[in-house]
């Protein structure tokens, strides 16, 4: 996509920037990190830091990129010429790149199960036996090498093309699936024998589990499924023409993350507590419990294929966000260009995955401070580099960038009112970067 290139309509972005968000983050990482973490406190700090932290954040790289209307390192040289915060930028394209290389490890696992589908080989299995050889199937470095390669050759090849063509269409089907599907998944979950120890546990908060980790992560987690704090969100808005409205497409995305990540915890956890499983099982979670509910649904398979689908679409879009940070600085509206480095960084970006993927299999011993090369990846990325890149984006905002013209950016498509942004600025200002700068200096036990 040419910088010139805009959004076709208004829902059309906000389905494209929501599909963005809405991803493995939703919907694979959120049950397996609150299921680790205790359940329901965990959910509440998650939607706090969600709505203090997350939704101003993402107003702010909207306005920077709608202001500057450029990828994110030229954006940050148009609105700050001779300094240095484009680094920012180069952050957030390091970040993206060690992200992608871990999430198409698990894209890999979802096109993996459709083949388990497609060939029958899931026929004919118990609960247990689903999560054993699902153990088995991600242990193979034949198999998860081979779906982690497709998952990444079609994110090169959609940004080859440019990330609207197609997507935009797509997502008016994608999400509504999504959504359907899920509901259907929610009503069988919920009303398992057993099910309301699962709903207990997701929403009976017990604090006494809360660490200085369990704030972290609840905060890492926020901006992960938000795509917050790696110039994603600069990307798409540049992309934005003037008149849409940048409040109402932020509170629309929180609120359709929101509702997914909801929707996700109560398909999981009360079927987890109904079939007896451990809700601490970790990356795996999503994947041992899916399948059992599926049994439970007349004409399961077939549903679970639709649902994988859709979970595989919903992981794409963000994917493709991921790869376009990158690419788009690299390229700079060049089309020729574009087409060559999305090869280049996305191949590299898979060569680099491989010990992620093999961390589950071969290396599951190579750790470092307990953790395999997986977990390690996906650390650093969501309570590491977020959480940095998000403080200096909030620090840039409302530090250098000047206030009336960030009001009058945010005025342009919408009515939005003196004392509204004053509030959002008060928090961008103030509470992300302390509030953010605390939760790191707390996990360090600095204070
Ligand atoms: N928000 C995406 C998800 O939940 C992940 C993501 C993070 C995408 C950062 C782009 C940038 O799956």
């Amino acid at each position: 996509m040419s910088q010139q290139e805009q959004f076709s309509s208004r829902i059309g972005f906000i389905l494209s920037a929501a599909g963005a968000a809405i991803g493995l983050g939703a919907i694979w990482k959120f049950p397996y990190i609150t299921g680790q973490n205790g359940g329901g406190a965990f959910l509440i700090i998650f939607l706090l830091f969600t709505l203090i932290l997350g939704l101003p954040l993402l107003v702010a790289e909207f306005t920077i990129g709608r202001t500057a209307q450029k990828d994110p390192v030229n954006s940050f040289k148009t609105i700050a010429p001779g300094t240095k915060w484009h680094y920012i930028a180069i952050l957030g394209m390091t970040t993206v790149f060690i992200l992608l290389s871990f999430y198409s490890v698990i894209g890999g696992w979802i096109i993996t199960y459709l083949g388990k589908i497609v060939t029958g080989g899931l026929n004919g299995l118990n609960e247990a036996q689903y999560a054993e050889m699902f153990g088995e199937t991600i242990a193979n470095p034949l198999i998860t090498l081979s779906a982690q390669f497709i998952f990444i050759m079609i994110t090169i090849i959609v940004i080859t093309r440019g990330v609207q063509n197609g997507i935009e269409q797509a997502n008016k089907i994608m999400m509504p699936a999504l959504t359907i599907l899920f509901i259907i998944l929610v009503i069988r979950s919920v009303t398992l024998d057993g099910a309301l120890e699962g709903i207990a546990f997701l929403f009976q908060p017990d604090f006494s589990k809360v660490t200085s980790g369990t704030v972290l992560e609840a905060m890492g987690q926020s901006f992960f499924t938000l795509s917050v704090g790696v110039t994603a969100m600069i990307t798409y808005s540049a992309y934005l023409p003037k008149d849409q409205n940048l409040p109402r497409s932020a509170f629309s995305i929180v609120g359709m993350n929101i509702m997914v990540v909801l929707l996700a915890g109560l398909v999981i956890f009360p079927a987890v507590f109904a079939f007896d499983l451990s809700p601490n099982a970790g990356p795996v979670l999503v994947f041992n419990v899916l399948p059992t509910i599926f049994s439970q649904l007349p004409l399961g398979m077939l549903f679970f294929a639709a649902f994988l689908i859709v979970f595989l679409f919903a992981a794409l879009t963000s994917a493709f966000s991921m790869l376009e940070v990158i690419v788009a600085v690299i390229s700079k509206g060049d089309a020729a260009k574009r087409k060559k480095w999305a090869w280049i960084i996305g191949l590299a970006i898979f060569v680099f995955g491989i010990p992620s993927t093999l961390s589950y299999g071969v290396w599951s011993d190579a750790t470092l401070f307990d953790k395999t090369i997986f977990d390690l990846a996906d650390y650093m990325v969501s309570n590491i580099l977020m959480p940095l890149g998000a403080l200096f984006i909030a620090i840039f905002v409302s530090f250098k960038m000047k206030k009336s013209n960030l009001y009058e950016e945010l005025k342009q498509g919408s009515s939005i009112k003196y004392g509204v942004f004053q509030a959002w600025f008060f928090l961008i200002r103030y509470v992300v970067p302390i509030l953010i700068v605390l939760v790191m200096l707390d996990v360090l036990g600095i204070w």
